[in-house]
């Protein structure tokens, strides 16, 4: 079969916003195995680790320089009371995870063994407050243990718990899902409980917090535009730094007929094809809440977050329903890759993602075994070969000629998908080929700036269902592709259901 054409041309010398490397941050709730046997085995455990924080694992993830990791939830947040998390294990209370299969949570894992593991990966922490269950002075008394100097009740509490000095914790969530798990608010009654709860929410000397309040599902814009309008409020606007600085909202990826409907390994043509009509539904989503916040703050002081993103499939046969664990094919790879380039195009506004979740949950980048195994996912690869956008600055690509877009779930969905960024001498281009039948030749022309070197990888396989497991871990992994260069114009032929990255050298 000849291969489809696609033509793009990249503008090297014009340069646009920062993609600001917390689009990259994770996500890991104590739900399932994310915690316990994921990021935690405990000190006694066979499996290397460092104060039972699995080495394997950190060192996985410390080539994705994860910018930020959010804990303790998602909907666990709003259950969580931080003080059962402190102090000797062995006196610390019990409690039941009612949201996440109703399982004993002991509490082992707490603040410090997660401000241990940020430090361990070098992420910066994002905590998530419990406004559902929890009380305006339990948050308050969280912030301040964290990260007041000096003396005061909870840092003296800190530091009999062993830790001198504060921590810095720069994203601080005001609850989570308030309109669901949070505890089911309409959006008034919750915006002013974010305005009373951020106000208690204080900066300790030197820490500053990035307040995030509760946002969105999907495209509920009614919901944003009840936040931006609790921040317009005169007091708040007088506030230097605003009352909260991000608005959140979540977004999970399926096949369009609602989460958990479909199996993350056996799905037909037709199912991958709505998969990617939904993940690229992310992209109005974005453009939606943006409107709504540029009417309110032209200026954009206050950021969008999306602080839960990835695709939800059926979790896997004979595992427990309520610990939401799910295989990654080549399929949620690629849903990733779409979703980075819709990313960068609204850098302007959104500040900060955070995939779910980060180890054996959801769109995990890695999957770990009761015996010690550990794999990492194709989205792992994504989110390796993607890392040089942190913080780069945008690069315009103008796609001027692709493969005719494929009609699914009563949409059109564009095959190609292109992003681009530069930093100093390099610049960075994102490929995502989805589809299926055909290979499709890329031409880029390159202007603005001469190149010097050209280096490319490429992610893919057989098959859309192919995944990494114990037996296969490298069924899935990125290898060279070879890129012509001629006269300032780059040829490659993507495979059918391919992420690729070209990495250039630019000649200063
Ligand atoms: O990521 C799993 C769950 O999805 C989170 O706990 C919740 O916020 C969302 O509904």
């Amino acid at each position: 079969m000849t291969a489809s054409r696609a033509r793009a041309v990249l503008d090297l010398d014009v340069t646009g916003v920062i993609i600001s490397k917390h689009l990259y941050g994770h996500f890991a709730e104590h739900l399932g195995r994310c915690i316990y046997g994921g990021f935690y085995v405990g000190e006694d455990s066979p499996i290397p680790n460092q104060g039972g924080i699995r080495s394997d694992v950190v060192e996985a993830l410390r080539a994705l320089q994860i910018p930020n990791l959010r804990w303790p939830g998602g909907c666990f947040a709003d259950e969580y009371h931080w003080r059962d998390g402190i102090g000797h294990k062995a006196d610390r209370p019990r409690m039941v995870n009612t949201h996440w299969g109703n399982v004993e949570e002991n509490n082992h894992f707490g603040t410090h063994e997660f401000m241990a593991l940020c430090e361990l990966l070098g992420a910066e922490p994002y905590v998530n407050g419990n406004v559902g269950s929890g009380t305006v002075r339990e948050m308050s008394e969280w912030v301040e243990y964290l990260t007041r100097d000096g003396d005061s009740p909870m840092v003296a509490l800190r530091k009999a718990n062993g830790r001198e000095r504060p921590w810095r914790v720069p994203f601080w969530g005001i609850g989570n899902e308030a309109w669901g798990c949070g505890g089911r608010m309409r959006a008034e009654t919750y915006a002013d409980e974010a305005r009373r709860y951020a106000t208690f929410c204080r900066d300790h000397g030197e820490n500053r917090l990035y307040r995030i309040a509760a946002g969105a599902a999907d495209d509920d814009l009614s919901w944003t535009r009840a936040l931006m309008q609790a921040v317009s409020c005169l007091g708040c606007v007088a506030e230097p730094r605003g009352i909260f600085q991000g608005i959140s909202f979540h977004y999970y990826t399926h096949a369009g007929n609602g989460i958990a409907k479909d199996s993350a390994t056996a799905f037909s043509d037709q199912q991958y094809y709505a998969t990617m009509v939904h993940a690229a539904d992310i992209d109005r989503v974005i453009a939606g809440h943006s409107a709504v916040m540029d009417s309110y703050d032209p200026r954009r002081r206050i950021g969008l977050v999306c602080d839960e993103w990835g695709t939800w499939w059926q979790v896997e046969p004979e595992t427990n329903p309520g610990f939401l664990y799910q295989q990654n094919t080549l399929r949620d790879a690629l849903v990733a890759g779409l979703h980075f380039d819709i990313f960068h195009k609204h850098a302007a506004r959104l500040r900060m993602a955070n995939i779910a979740q980060t180890v054996n949950v959801l769109q995990a980048m890695i999957l770990t075994d009761e015996d010690g195994g550990m794999v990492r996912t194709p989205s792992y690869h994504v989110f390796e070969m993607n890392k040089g956008h942190q913080d780069a600055r945008q690069v315009p690509v103008h796609l001027i000629d692709q493969p005719a877009a494929r009609r699914a779930n009563g949409e059109e969905l564009e095959l190609i998908s292109v992003s681009a960024s530069s930093r100093n001498d390099r610049a960075l281009i994102s490929i995502t080929n989805l589809d299926l039948e055909s290979d499709t030749t890329v031409q880029l022309g390159l202007r603005g700036r001469p190149v010097d070197d050209v280096r490319a990888r490429v992610l893919t396989a057989d098959q859309p269902d192919a995944h990494n497991s114990q037996a296969r871990p490298d069924a899935v992994v990125p290898v060279a592709l070879d890129v012509a260069h001629q006269d300032g114009v780059l040829t490659a032929t993507l495979p059918r259901h391919s992420f690729a990255t070209v990495e250039l050298q630019l000649v200063q």
